[in-house]
């Protein structure tokens, strides 16, 4: 016996035309952000075993590797530094010659054009590796506040196009906006971390910036169990005046994405962080998965969850195979 479906949803497949003309989401270079690390001290470009396509660059290759994306369609990048004056609280991040400081004017004067986004944390400025002032073994959240007012004025100062803020203090959106608006930044906007997760995912992260950090940073960053508190503490940032909310990382988080998709309307990023890289790499030189295939697949998966942004160190690979088309 035949059966007949009442309704055929493959008639809308039979076609690559037919296809494209109703997908519903789209990946487009505009949406990416590349993070870009910079290290003090080195003189040409240093590979980081872990991950593997990524680098840190000298200050004096900045300019023109930031020129280079820019010609590859790349229009935003979040600068990290790698400090080698780290100290008890990381008062080189606001400092006017620091490394931070140094980064966001090279930047801006090599593509003046191009979103120059600071990542405002203090771990890779703290001679102990936590995002902030540590007070009996914790880090000390208000003292942290301030020293983060004093380091985005700085940021602001050299000519940063926006804040982003990822260290997880609670209040950190009210004190940077009062911070900015107090020194006629009022323009600046605010790009937070705004539900980051405590994970196993940023492992090679900690490779890349050199972490000598062994702690946890269970104090501050959220339980990876906790869905409710994961949306409010993006709509208390949004409270607070973030413009733009974020989660951190993306993958394992979606279902956090889609729900504060659901109850902001403000632009939402998401940070595909250094172990999602890591495993597709891995997956992909161990000749087991279709690399592009897989990575298209996962920006369209952000995409409908409800992410307008990407941070991805795969930005320039996609900017290569969204050109290909
Ligand atoms: C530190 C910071 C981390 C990342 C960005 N900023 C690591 C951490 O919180 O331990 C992770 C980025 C990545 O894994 O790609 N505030």
């Amino acid at each position: 016996m035949t059966i007949t479906p009442d309704f055929r949803f493959r008639r809308l497949r039979r076609s690559p035309v037919l296809r494209q003309i109703v997908r519903e989401h789209h990946l487009r270079p505009e949406d990416l952000i590349m993070p870009i690390f910079v290290q003090e001290g080195i003189a040409e470009p240093v590979d980081i075993a872990s991950m593997p396509g990524v680098q840190r660059f000298p200050e004096s290759q900045l300019g023109g590797e930031l020129r280079r994306l820019w010609q590859l369609g790349l229009r935003a990048a979040i600068l990290f530094g790698v400090s080698d004056n780290k100290d008890s609280c990381g008062s080189d991040t606001w400092s006017d010659d620091g490394l931070m400081a140094r980064c966001i004017r090279t930047a801006k004067a090599a593509v003046p054009d191009m979103l120059i986004i600071s990542d405002n944390c203090f771990c890779e400025y703290t001679d102990h590796g936590h995002c902030g002032v540590v007070v009996e073994d914790d880090v000390d959240n208000d003292q942290t506040l301030t020293n983060l007012q004093a380091q985005v004025v700085t940021a602001a100062r050299a000519g940063v196009d926006m804040i982003a803020p990822s260290g997880m203090m609670d209040g950190m959106i009210a004190a940077i906006r009062e911070a900015l608006d107090e020194d006629g930044y009022h323009h600046i906007p605010v790009m937070s971390y705004s539900t980051k997760f405590a994970s196993a995912f940023y492992g090679p992260f900690r490779d890349a910036v050199d972490s000598n950090f062994k702690g946890s940073r269970n104090t501050y960053q959220m339980d990876p169990a906790n869905g409710r508190e994961a949306l409010a503490e993006s709509m208390q940032d949004e409270g607070e005046g973030a413009d733009i909310l974020m989660v951190k990382p993306g993958l394992a988080y979606l279902d956090v994405i889609a729900n504060i998709r659901q109850h902001s309307n403000q632009p939402l990023a998401v940070y595909h962080v250094s172990g999602e890289y890591a495993m597709i790499k891995a997956a992909a030189n161990a000749g087991v998965i279709d690399e592009k295939a897989v990575v298209l697949e996962t920006m369209l998966a952000f995409k409908r969850a409800g992410c307008d942004l990407i941070l991805t160190y795969y930005a320039e690979d996609l900017l290569k195979w969204l050109a290909e088309g």
